[in-house]
């Protein structure tokens, strides 16, 4: 198990380039399940979840090639249905093969993934959708098995108790464009992901509509082609990074990166007195004098994304003022807190908000990453404390943030990687 070192209280200064998007590719990957044809994605990011992802669909019977930041992907015609556990527990995103599997196969038996640190995060919604397009599915021995002629195309509503699911709205996007007739996606899932996944589907020969608005149509087609696409960059590592160089007083740009789909972020940290300067397909981020505390409260996009929820409390923590940041996707997204206590910081949760005190400095100490986000906002922490900070289990980090650590000693960051 590796854990990160972080000598505290450098200014980040100078350029990185972001990733490509993590929650587009893995979706997009499991998309190429639609084809027996060759498919080839650029700017994947190398990360471990994307290793994950590929191994799911090597068991199922697609070959995989993984060269720098491309992959070539060839679904042929034997696929076998079954995800097993042992690969679904690791990476709940592996579910996303239920709707393709569905749609050419005809059939799956997909392990259901269980709870994770952030909250239940239940998969009702994905069953619902299949249920809607025609498949018979039940859930047996921790699996969910499903079965179906051709999918039939049908209208339906994908609203969950807190609003759209990024989720469910990919699944059932993808499981639609192969069945007969038309569906309509209502309470669709704005996420630009949603939108990358939707183009991708398109360049294979998909009739899809709408994405980004809240109601998406998709035509059916009888089958699908090999297709070639570049995944977004990754709005929540931009982010990420932009709260990092904010943490330190730091001065960076970003190049690479698509400040559209970071508004709300860009306007809180606005709020919070970071200035920012907006290009193409860049940004420029530099926070020279005293920051102060915002409230926020996270939403579905285009609001402000639960993903960023931890780097931005990691920032209020040594922020002047009190700011209440509240969580209204996931239950249980506060695990990085105790870990900020151990750095000094002073924040009390208050049913789902967190109430955070700046303090006027932070002090290294071990913690323990818990989930991705969480990680990546206690190593935002370290950069900023006093002395030496721990990260441990830094494998929740690689999941999701490619050479994070790489790209923050780019940026003058003292942080090294060593082995437990
Ligand atoms: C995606 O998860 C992302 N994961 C998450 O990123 C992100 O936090 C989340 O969207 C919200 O933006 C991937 O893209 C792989 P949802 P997803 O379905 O699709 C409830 C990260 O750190 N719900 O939009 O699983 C659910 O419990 C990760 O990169 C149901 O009730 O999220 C939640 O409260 C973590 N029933 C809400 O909807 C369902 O069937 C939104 O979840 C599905 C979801």
């Amino acid at each position: 198990m590796d854990r990160f070192v972080i000598q505290g209280g450098k200014r980040l200064t100078g350029e990185v380039t972001a990733s490509g998007a993590k929650n587009a590719v893995l979706p997009i990957m499991a998309a190429t399940l639609l084809t027996s044809q060759e498919c080839r994605i650029g700017n994947v990011p190398r990360v471990a979840d994307v290793t994950t992802m590929r191994r799911v669909l090597e068991v199922l019977g697609s070959e995989v090639t993984h060269t720098d930041h491309e992959l070539v992907i060839r679904s042929g015609s034997s696929l076998s249905h079954e995800a097993p556990y042992d690969l679904v527990r690791t990476m709940r995103a592996s579910y996303y093969v239920l709707g393709p599997l569905l749609a050419r196969a005809h059939r799956a038996r997909v392990s259901l993934p269980g709870g994770c640190a952030i909250g239940a995060r239940p998969i009702d919604l994905h069953l619902r959708g299949m249920g809607e397009l025609g498949a018979d599915v039940a859930v047996e021995h921790g699996y969910v098995v499903a079965s179906c002629g051709r999918l039939q195309g049908n209208r339906m509503s994908l609203l969950g108790p807190v609003g759209s699911s990024v989720g469910a709205t990919i699944n059932v996007m993808m499981a639609a464009t192969l069945a007969e007739g038309t569906t309509v996606i209502e309470g669709a899932a704005l996420e630009p992901e949603v939108s990358d996944v939707a183009s991708f589907l398109r360049a294979m020969g998909a009739a899809i509509e709408g994405d980004g608005t809240p109601f998406i149509t998709i035509h059916g087609v009888e089958e699908l082609h090999g297709a070639e696409h570049e995944t977004i960059p990754d709005r929540i590592e931009t982010g990420t990074l932009a709260a990092a160089a904010a943490i330190t007083g730091g001065e960076i740009s970003i190049a690479k990166c698509r400040p559209d789909d970071l508004q709300a972020v860009l306007s809180v940290l606005r709020k919070a007195g970071v200035s920012i300067e907006v290009g193409d397909d860049h940004l420029a981020v530099w926070a020279a004098s005293g920051l102060r505390s915002v409230d926020v409260t996270v939403a579905p996009y285009p609001g402000f994304p639960t993903d960023m929820q931890a780097q931005i409390t990691a920032l209020m923590s040594i922020t002047p003022g009190t700011s209440i940041i509240t969580e209204t996707i996931f239950e249980n997204r506060f695990l990085h807190v105790s870990e900020l206590l151990r750095l000094g910081a002073e924040i009390k949760i208050e049913g789902s908000s967190a109430i955070v005190r700046g303090v006027e400095r932070l002090s290294g100490a071990y913690v323990m990453a818990s989930d991705l986000r969480a990680s990546a906002a206690l190593v935002l922490a370290g950069l900023v404390a006093s002395g030496e900070t721990v990260v441990r289990r830094v494998y929740h980090l690689d999941r999701g943030y490619e050479r994070f650590d790489e790209k923050l000693a780019g940026l003058g960051a003292r942080i090294r990687r060593e082995e437990e």
